[in-house]
């Protein structure tokens, strides 16, 4: 079980645009989708290209240098569940986004 470190306002996250931080030097993508926000990896599995240009379609986020697609719920890769990027718990407390590392 990590710590958790704040990371922004809730209020600075824009819907379903993908946006890259580094608590701790560590490339963690912060992605909102209505009420509920994620953090994953800001690596792909694959060959490590940042996600954070990636496409997202609902909780499907698509690297922007292979097409490799995550599902952003759980970081698996949506051909081979077994392969996938790291996903961090998320806390909001008193309308900041924290995540646990
Ligand atoms: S680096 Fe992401 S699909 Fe190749």
């Amino acid at each position: 079980m990590g710590t958790s470190h704040e990371i922004l306002a809730l209020s600075k996250l824009a819907e379903k645009k993908p946006s890259a931080f580094f608590p701790l030097g560590l490339p963690v993508l912060l992605i909102r989708v209505g009420a509920e926000i994620f953090a994953v990896e800001n690596r792909c599995a694959h060959m490590g290209c940042p996600l954070s240009s990636g496409k997202l379609e609902g909780y499907i986020l698509k690297c922007p240098c292979h097409d490799w697609a995550f599902d952003i719920r759980d970081g698996k890769f949506t051909r081979a569940p077994e392969l996938g990027i790291k996903t961090y718990p998320v806390e909001i407390t008193n309308g900041i986004i924290s995540v646990r590392l």
